[in-house]
Order: structure tokens, then C-alpha cells, then sequence
């Protein structure tokens, strides 16, 4: 089963934005399966560098648009970006061995939850104020 699947009650108004979410979403379902499936560990570390790489992506994208409009609520926002990233950097530790994997999947199961909540508040909340300044 997915961690956290998009439905339209996760839409912030900006189709880029969504689109991002849309695709960050899909790459840690398939990171997280592909723990629980013991996959290959070279294949399991590259889908987890790829998220990460996604996720750091998607937030500069967040936070030029944050500059451009002069967004009020910046700081601490680009603050929960920093924790994602810092948190999902622990992935670097994952382990070979068969028990080692339920850490990981612990960690997958904090940055769904991490990003739903994210999504439902934060990017909710900067999303309206793009649609204010007329940005689709
Ligand atoms: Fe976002
Ligand atoms: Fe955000």
C-alpha cells in the first residue's frame, strides 16, 4: 500500500506545485516499497538519492517564488523545507542486513506524513497567496 496517495483535496491552486508534489509523492511510495520489497541496495540508495535530489528541487522552486512575490511567511517556511531535507539525509545510514530495514521504513513513514502534512498547511497556505497575486 502507498504511504500517501494525491488526491485533489491535496491541490494548492498551482499546477506546477502540484505537479511536484504529484511526482515527490510517487518517488517516496516507490523508495518505501522498494525497502520493504529487499531490493537491491544500490537500487534502493539511488531511488532514495533521486527523492532527496526531487525534493531539494521543488523546494528552491517554492522558495524563488516565495522571493519573487516577496512572501511573508518565508523564513519559517524554507525552515520545515531545511527539516525534510536534514531529516531524509538519516536515509544515508540505511544498513545491508535484512533487520536493519524497519529504521528506513520508519523514516519513510515520518516524511509522508512530514509532506501531507506540509502540503495540507504550509504550501495550502503560500499557494492562496499566489492565486492573491494571480499566478496560476
Ligand atoms: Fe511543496
Ligand atoms: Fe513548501
Amino acid at each position: 500500500m502507498p504511504l500517501l496517495t494525491w488526491n485533489a483535496n491535496y491541490s494548492v491552486g498551482i499546477k506546477k506545485i502540484d505537479d511536484d508534489h504529484k511526482i515527490l509523492i510517487e518517488m517516496i511510495n516507490k523508495a518505501c516499497a522498494s525497502i520493504e520489497q529487499m531490493e537491491e541496495q544500490k537500487v534502493l540508495k539511488e531511488l532514495v538519492v533521486d527523492m532527496r535530489q526531487y525534493a531539494m528541487k521543488h523546494f528552491s522552486r517554492e522558495e524563488e517564488l516565495m522571493e519573487q512575490y516577496d512572501y511573508p511567511d518565508s523564513e519559517s517556511h524554507k525552515k520545515l523545507h531545511n527539516h525534510f531535507i536534514i531529516y531524509a539525509a538519516s536515509l544515508d545510514n540505511m544498513k545491508d542486513s535484512e533487520k536493519e530495514i524497519l529504521e528506513p521504513i520508519k523514516i519513510f513513514k515520518y516524511l509522508a506524513d512530514w509532506l501531507r502534512n506540509h502540503i495540507l498547511v504550509t504550501d495550502k497556505k503560500f499557494g492562496a497567496f499566489l492565486i492573491d497575486k494571480g499566478i496560476k
